[in-house]
C-alpha cells in the first residue's frame, strides 16, 4: 500500500464488531444451552478462523443476513482433520480452553507467525485440569486430548494473558467445583463479563483474583458486539496527530481493560471524549469524539508507559510509539517484553520502521525509548505480516513528508479488512 501525507480527518466511522469480543461470542454459542444470534460480528479473518474451527468440530452455524445463528444444546465433537487456527492466537488458546473441558481429541494448527509463539502457558493450567496436550517443541501443531470431566483448580498466571485466563474459564464450565484463576495484572475481561451476561457467574476480587463454581451452563440469547475499539485507535491517533481534525466514532467498545490508550493520548494532550454510553450483556459502548491537535499539557518530560498499564494497552502499543514520536519529551515503553512474542516482534518492528522514518528510538528487552517530537519522512515500510504494525505505520504515513510504502499491507485483513477503505474515506488531503 502506498500512502501520502493527508491534511486532517474529517468524519464520522462506525466500525465492525470487536474481534476479541466476537471470539468469545462464538464459543459461547457454541456452548450454549439454546439457540444464540450474534450480530455485527466481526469481519476479522481471525474471528473466520474461530467460526470455521467451530464447524469442523460438529457445531452447526448459520449466517441469516448480518448475523450468525446458533441452534444451540450443541457439543464439541472430535474433528475429522486438524484445526486451523490461521494467524489467531485467540482461537488457538481460547479453544484449547474448551477443547480441554470435553471428551474429544483434536490438533490446532497454526500459520507459521502463530506456529512459532510460546503454548506452554495454556499446556501447563489445561493438563492440571486433566487434559493430555502434545506440543510441538512448546508451540502449535498442538494435539489435545480432553476431559469431560476436567478438575478445577487455583492457577496464578505468570504472565498476564487474557487468552490463557480466558482458556481456563471455558474449561472450568465442565469441572466440578471452584476454579480460581489468579492474575498479576488486570487484563482484559471480555470473557468474565460475557460469562456473568449468559447466566454464568464468575466473580472478580480486588486481589485480581477470579472464581467460578462449575458445573455451569452458558444461557442462550442474543447480542449485537460493539465496533472494536483497538481497530478505532488506529482514526482516533491519526485525527490526533492531525491538527485540523474532527472524527467521530460510534458504537464502539469502551471497556476499561480495552480503552485505556484513551486516557494516555488525553495525557498526552488530546482532545478527545466520550459519549453515548451504553451497555450489552455487561460491555459498555458509546461514542469517541476527537479534535485535532497536541494541546500542551503539564510540563514536558518524558512520558512512560509500564507494567500495571502495559496489559490494558498490549495491542496499541506500536501505535502510541508512533504517536510518542510527535510528543514533546517523548515517551517510554517498559516491562513489554510480551510485545516480542505477538503476531511478529513488535518492539523490533516498530523501533526498525519509526528510524527507516526519520525518528529517535533506542530499543530495550521490554521496551522502547521514543524521542519526540519528530518530523516523520515517508519511507519504506515492513509490516513483517502483523497487522498492526501496518495500520500503526499508516497512520505514520498520514503525517509524514512525502510517500510511504507498506510491504505486506493485506494483512491488516488479519483483524479488521475494512482499514484501507475507511482511512480513505476520512483522510483529507
Ligand atoms: C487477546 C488478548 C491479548 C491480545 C490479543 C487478543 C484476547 O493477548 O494481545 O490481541 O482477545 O484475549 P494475550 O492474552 O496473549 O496478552
Amino acid at each position: 500500500m502506498r500512502l501520502e501525507k493527508a491534511t486532517l480527518i474529517n468524519g464520522n466511522l462506525q466500525l465492525p464488531g470487536d474481534k476479541s469480543i466476537s471470539h468469545r461470542a462464538a464459543l459461547i454459542a457454541a456452548l450454549a444451552s439454546s439457540k444464540f444470534e450474534i450480530s455485527n460480528f466481526s469481519t476479522a479473518r481471525d474471528c473466520a478462523s474461530t467460526i470455521s474451527c467451530l464447524e469442523e468440530l460438529g457445531i452447526s452455524v448459520e449466517k441469516q443476513n448480518n448475523k450468525f445463528v446458533f441452534p444451540g444444546n450443541q457439543k464439541p465433537v472430535t474433528p475429522s482433520k486438524p484445526l486451523d487456527c490461521g494467524n489467531s492466537g485467540s482461537t488457538l488458546r481460547m479453544l484449547a480452553g474448551v477443547l480441554a473441558g470435553h471428551d474429544v481429541s483434536a490438533t490446532l494448527t497454526g500459520d507459521e507467525s502463530l506456529s512459532s509463539r510460546p503454548m506452554r502457558r495454556i499446556v501447563e493450567p489445561l493438563e492440571l485440569m486433566g487434559a493430555r496436550i502434545e506440543t510441538t517443541g512448546g508451540r502449535a501443531p498442538l494435539t489435545i486430548h480432553g476431559s469431560g470431566q476436567p478438575l478445577p483448580i487455583t492457577y496464578k498466571l505468570p504472565v498476564a494473558s487474557a487468552q490463557v485466563k480466558s482458556a481456563i474459564l471455558f474449561a472450568a464450565l465442565n469441572a466440578k467445583g471452584r476454579t480460581t484463576v489468579i492474575e498479576t495484572s488486570k487484563s482484559r475481561d471480555h470473557t468474565e463479563r460475557l460469562f456473568n451476561g449468559f447466566g454464568v457467574q464468575v466473580t472478580t476480587n480486588a486481589d485480581f483474583s477470579i472464581t467460578l463454581d462449575g458445573p455451569a451452563r452458558l444461557d442462550g440469547g442474543a447480542i449485537t458486539i460493539p465496533g472494536d475499539v483497538s481497530s478505532a485507535a488506529y482514526f482516533v491517533a491519526a485525527a490526533m496527530l492531525l491538527p485540523e481534525s474532527k472524527l467521530t466514532i460510534e458504537d464502539v467498545g469502551l471497556n476499561p481493560t480495552r480503552a485505556a490508550f484513551l486516557s494516555v493520548l488525553r495525557a498526552w494532550g488530546a482532545d478527545v471524549s466520550t459519549t453515548s454510553l451504553q451497555i450489552e450483556r455487561n460491555e459498555p459502548f458509546g461514542a469517541i469524539d476527537v479534535r485535532g491537535g497536541i494541546r500542551q499539557t503539564a510540563g514536558d518530560e518524558e512520558r512512560m508507559l509500564d507494567s500495571s498499564m502495559i496489559p490494558s494497552l498490549i495491542d496499541e502499543l506500536p501505535l502510541l510509539a508512533v504517536v510518542g514520536s510527535q510528543i514533546p519529551g517523548g515517551i517510554r515503553i517498559r516491562d513489554a517484553a510480551e510485545l516480542r512474542i505477538k503476531e511478529s516482534d513488535r518492539l523490533a518492528a516498530t523501533a526498525v520502521n519509526l528510524r527507516a522514518m526519520g525518528a529517535d528510538v533506542e530499543e530495550f528487552d521490554d521496551g522502547l525509548w521514543v524521542y519526540g517530537p519528530t518530523r516523520l519522512r515517508g519511507a519504506a515500510i515492513e509490516s513483517f505480516g502483523d497487522h498492526r504494525i501496518a495500520m500503526a505505520f499508516s497512520v505514520a504515513a498520514l503525517i509524514a513528508d512525502g510517500e510511504t510504502e507498506i510491504a505486506g499491507s493485506e494483512c491488516v485483513g488479519v483483524s479488521f479488512p475494512e482499514f484501507y477503505r475507511l482511512l480513505e474515506s476520512v483522510a483529507v488531503r
